[in-house]
């Protein structure tokens, strides 16, 4: 199997090197190639993978010869060339938002809607950071206790705005611990020190788009489109993990005991979940996890057997470059991957 990235070089791109890497050390994915794309800036510039050096190159503008290709080079680029990709045979693994909505392209968390991802007709949408992670601890809780209304309040890592979000709160928080003025290109305002209510562009409704991304991407995944969903979403001062606080009514009330059970045995879930030890989900532990840690779990105060937790999960991984591997391994677990001919 030949799989491409696309944005290879980025944050995600990164991450998904070193997970496909895993991948291929377990036995999950058999790859015969990867090949590695991004901007003309990063050509010829060499990475390793599997303990060779793959050189990049510059992204075709036309076919691309693999039978997956892993897109994280940004909106713009999948919407100019994911078609073409995958009117060549190629399966097209897409991290952007570009097709998340669009009713012929699956919206897929391997472990909550797997299946949809065999329906594909040649893109398949890796979800919004922010929604993968939640719907990994709230789709167990929505398919047992029925969820009626979601409440989510996140704390977004800088990652969400790719390797340069990353660079400018550490260059930023640098100038500020001396002295200097913080100054901003990727956020809207300067973000060390900061929280910032403001990702993605508002919209009539005084959400922002990000935060209506969970409401529709929450209803695509769990194909219910009646969950009620309010999200404000935050950015903070952190590197990679995102946190979200999600407050659940539910159809048949639950105990937090029962939530803690459900939730031990659901896959792609940690319970971190023990305040009298101080244990509960953080960036700190959570970053560089496959799993999302869930914890805080507690009664709601405000709507009778509903639910409140925290959760953390990596947004790189579980939020980016890890979903979209498992997509590709639920491809080829389920034969949908069917190897082309060089072109
Ligand atoms: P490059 O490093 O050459 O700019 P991030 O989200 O971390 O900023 O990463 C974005 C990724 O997308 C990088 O690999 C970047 O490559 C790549 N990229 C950005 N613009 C383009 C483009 N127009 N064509 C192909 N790749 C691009």
């Amino acid at each position: 199997m030949r799989v491409a990235i696309v944005g290879a070089t980025g944050a995600v791109g990164h991450e998904l090197m070193q997970v496909l890497e895993q991948s291929q050390q377990r036995g999950s994915l058999k790859i015969d190639e990867l090949q590695l794309y991004a901007s003309p800036r990063s050509a010829g510039k060499t990475l390793p993978f599997g303990g060779q050096d793959l050189t990049v190159q510059v992204t075709p503008e036309g076919p691309i010869d693999a039978d997956i290709v892993l897109a994280s080079a940004g909106g713009s680029v999948s919407l100019a060339l994911a078609h073409q990709w995958a009117s060549e045979g190629a399966i097209v693994i897409d991290n952007s938002s570009a097709f998340r909505y669009d009713a012929d392209v699956p919206l897929v968390v391997p472990e909550v809607n797997g299946p949809e991802a065999l329906k594909h007709k040649g893109i398949i949408a890796n979800p919004n950071c922010t929604t993968a992670i939640a719907v990994v601890a709230v789709a167990p809780i929505h398919r047992k206790y029925g969820v009626k209304r979601m409440i989510v309040s996140t704390y977004q890592a800088t990652s969400g705005a790719g390797q340069k979000g990353m660079d400018e709160l550490l260059t930023e928080t640098h100038k500020v611990l001396h002295g200097q003025q913080a100054s901003h290109q990727e956020f809207v305002h300067p973000i060390p020190f900061n929280v910032i209510p403001h990702i993605d562009a508002f919209q009539d409704n005084g959400y922002t788009k990000e935060e209506m991304k969970v409401a529709w991407e929450t209803h695509k995944i769990l194909g219910d489109d009646s969950i009620k969903v309010s999200c404000t979403a935050v950015r903070i001062p952190t590197l990679r993990t995102h946190s979200e606080a999600i407050t659940l009514e539910l159809e048949h009330p639950a105990t937090p005991d029962e939530i803690r059970e459900l939730l031990g045995s659901a896959p792609g879930v940690e319970v971190r979940d023990n305040p009298g030890g101080k244990l509960y989900p953080m960036p700190l532990t959570a970053s560089g996890k496959y799993d999302v840690e869930v914890g805080r779990i507690r009664q709601s105060l405000v709507f009778d057997g509903g639910i409140d937790l925290f959760v953390a999960g990596d947004q790189l991984l579980k939020g980016a470059a890890l979903n979209a591997v498992q997509i590709a391994e639920y491809l080829q677990e389920h034969g949908a991957i069917k190897q082309k001919a060089g072109v």
